[in-house]
């Protein structure tokens, strides 16, 4: 068994090294699944970088999302047999050729399915369906904002969005990420690289004119994001990309900059304005509700079975390239979903 520890924050290629795991048998609740590829996230770039709150103290293993077989089973889990071939998302331990993870994360996938796609099913479309069904309740007719729409959650937003019948704004830092956007089926692309999406918006719609927003990004992106929200509207925060920067140097600045960037806000202007800022957090759902975790898996995985959402799967690398993998998320080159093969 091997697995790749993080050892180092900075530098993608001295941050990994691959190394001989040592794997307890299953705990109560888990099961111990063989790994034929894990997913990146942009979760994993914070981790290495050094800004993720909830990475255990290094050396560690990272890593949120695996598909493989079960190979063991622990006390008390019925829903899940040795020898399935299952999605899961794992609480850290993913960059691995094998890890324990709790049963609520890990759903049965068909023998066909694409690994890619199975992953993106995990993570990005979990979360995004929790967002748009619990969080945001999404409703026909409504325009929604999605932020970074080319990423892994941003086309898993889109599909979903389109279902519910929304008119999607969608942003992308670059001029092919604003085709792929569109083909998707972002209404009003926006190159935020190249316009200010709240200016476009505003010239296009007006403020308060957005139902819904999700934002990864972060800070003034939050502040900017709000002055558009409707009376009624919602806001999803889910992440804070923008704290990464292109730097693989840990900056307090940037991270203070992304902080006060955010703006003050009084709980009465959300009451007069009948709106919701609502954060978004899986692994706390996967700690606290996990119940809702497993739905929410179960679900996506039943909507890609029956062809109503279809990931993409942007990359696939070798294990031996995860340094080059962890550049191309950091850089924003990628669109979709990227995975790593062992
Ligand atoms: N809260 C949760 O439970 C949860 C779960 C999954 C993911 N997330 C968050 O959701 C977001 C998307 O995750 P993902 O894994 O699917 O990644 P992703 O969207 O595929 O990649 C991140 C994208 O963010 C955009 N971006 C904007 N500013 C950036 C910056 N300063 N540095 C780097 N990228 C920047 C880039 O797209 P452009 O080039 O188009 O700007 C980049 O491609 C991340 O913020 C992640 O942390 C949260």
């Amino acid at each position: 068994m091997k697995a790749f520890y993080l050892i180092k924050n900075g530098n993608s290629e001295k941050a990994f090294e691959l190394r001989d795991l040592k794997l307890e048998e299953p705990g109560e609740g888990e099961v111990t699944i063989e790994v034929e590829a894990f997913g990146l996230n942009f979760a994993d770039v914070m981790a290495r970088l050094g800004y993720y709150k909830a990475c255990p103290s290094l050396p560690t293993v990272i890593g949120y999302d695996v598909v493989g077989k079960i190979i063991k089973k622990g006390r008390n889990v019925k829903d899940l047999e040795i020898g399935q071939r299952v999605t899961s998302l794992t609480r850290f331990g993913g960059y691995a050729t094998h890890v324990n993870t709790n049963h609520n994360g890990v759903v049965p996938i068909k023998d066909d399915t694409d690994a890619g796609v199975a992953l993106a099913l995990a993570t990005q479309f979990s979360t995004a369906y929790y967002a748009a069904e619990y969080s945001m309740n999404l409703q026909k007719g409504e325009h929604i904002l999605i932020q970074a729409a080319a990423g892994g959650v941003g086309t898993a937003l889109t599909q979903m969005a389109k279902r519910k019948g929304c008119i999607i704004y969608g942003t992308a830092g670059s001029e092919e990420k604003i085709e792929y956007i569109k083909n998707q089926g972002v209404d009003f692309p926006v190159n935020y690289r190249k316009q200010d999406f709240y200016e476009y918006i505003k010239a296009q719609k007006g403020e308060k004119s957005m139902d819904a927003i999700f934002d990864s990004i972060g800070g003034n992106y939050v502040k900017k994001g709000l002055k558009l929200l409707a009376p009624g509207g919602r806001l999803a925060m889910y992440g804070a990309a923008q704290i990464a920067g292109n730097s693989d140097k840990k900056s307090i600045f940037r991270q203070l900059k992304v902080l006060f960037g955010f703006g003050k806000y009084s709980p009465t202007q959300f009451f007069g304005n009948s709106q919701a800022l609502i954060g978004v957090n899986m692994l706390q759902i996967g700690d606290f509700k996990p119940y809702i975790l497993k739905k929410c898996m179960t679900d996506v995985v039943d909507l890609y079975n029956k062809g109503e959402i279809n990931p993409v799967v942007g990359k696939v690398f070798d294990a031996q390239d995860l340094a080059e993998a962890h550049n191309y998320l950091q850089q924003r080159k990628s669109v979709g979903k990227l995975i790593v093969k062992w």
